[in-house]
């Protein structure tokens, strides 16, 4: 039976599990799909025994995605520029593939919830400098995103990855989004900002386009204060749960050998 498991620390919040055996019942497949807590120091020996033990692949969560480029044989594109891996591959002869597929998953969430928006369409505006924003300003960039207006609570995180992914980026003072927020196509909140238990994030909507499209990464809840306040001026606006289920889908095509569909019956399943 082919294995596949998400390796994090903490795992026991993941909803990855929940997405791959849904998929795995749903089509009938032969397959299972585990949490693995693992601790830093053991991650090396154990992404090793994995291929050992009948697993033909993993995803990664915190805190080991920037940890396992230096463990991969081979690291994507993408992985690299991102700075993080969340999918291996485990191919026969032995060798471990990282790539990372957050940034695909923000797009085709973002395609699937917003048909309408056009990356070319006008610049975007990104909400935070951490791990989910490296990915996202990578796929925003691959689309064609003309320009990006990148605000941070803690601003030099934001200098660090303009200098680090180029000049089409600017960066804005945290207090002053509002300021960008008139010439934005795209806002996107890439903070943990707004979910439960977190602080809210204050932002006044009133200087956003109502043509523009507005998504949140936060996805607990999956109505966030900043896509009631964007559906309420009229914004398109795509939850972020949606991004966790697409950045399954090429591990579990990989894996599996079946191209899965993201539905409302998955949404069911994991939430
Ligand atoms: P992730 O991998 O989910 O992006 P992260 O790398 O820890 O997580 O990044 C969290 C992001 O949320 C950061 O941009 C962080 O801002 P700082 O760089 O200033 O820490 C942002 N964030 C978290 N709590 C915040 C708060 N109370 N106010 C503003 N921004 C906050």
């Amino acid at each position: 039976v082919p294995l596949a498991g998400v390796i994090g620390n903490p795992i026991g919040q993941s909803r990855s599990p929940l997405m791959h055996k849904h998929w795995l019942q749903r089509y009938g497949l032969r397959g299972d799909y585990v949490p693995l807590q693992v601790r830093e120091g053991d991650l090396d020996a154990v992404i090793r025994a994995l291929p050992r033990m009948g697993f033909v692949g993993a995803n990664v969560t915190i805190p080991h995605k920037t940890a396992v480029l230096r463990i991969a044989d081979h690291v994507s594109d993408r992985a690299a520029a991102i700075g993080a891996a969340n999918t291996l591959i485990f191919r026969d002869d032995g060798s471990i593939h990282a790539d990372n597929t957050d940034g695909y998953g923000f797009m085709a969430n973002l395609r699937a919830g917003a048909p309408d928006w056009d990356p070319r369409g006008g610049p975007a505006v990104v909400l935070g400098a951490g791990g989910a924003a490296r990915a996202i300003l990578v796929a925003l960039a691959d689309a064609g995103v003309p320009q990006i207006f990148l605000a941070n609570r803690t601003r030099n995180k934001a200098d660090g990855l303009r200098a680090e992914f180029g000049d089409h980026i600017k960066v804005v003072d945290w207090t002053e989004v509002s300021v960008a927020l008139p010439q934005a196509n795209l806002l996107i909140n890439t903070t943990s900002l707004g979910m439960t238990g977190q602080p809210p994030l204050h932002i006044d909507l009133d200087t956003l386009q109502p043509h523009a499209t507005v998504t949140d990464i936060v996805y607990a809840p999956l109505q966030t204060p900043l896509l009631s306040a964007a559906a309420a001026r009229g914004c398109v606006t795509v939850d972020g749960l949606g991004m966790l289920l697409h950045q399954g889908v090429p591990g579990f095509e990989h894996w599996f050998g079946r191209r899965p569909e993201v539905d409302d019956a998955l949404r069911a399943a994991v939430l």
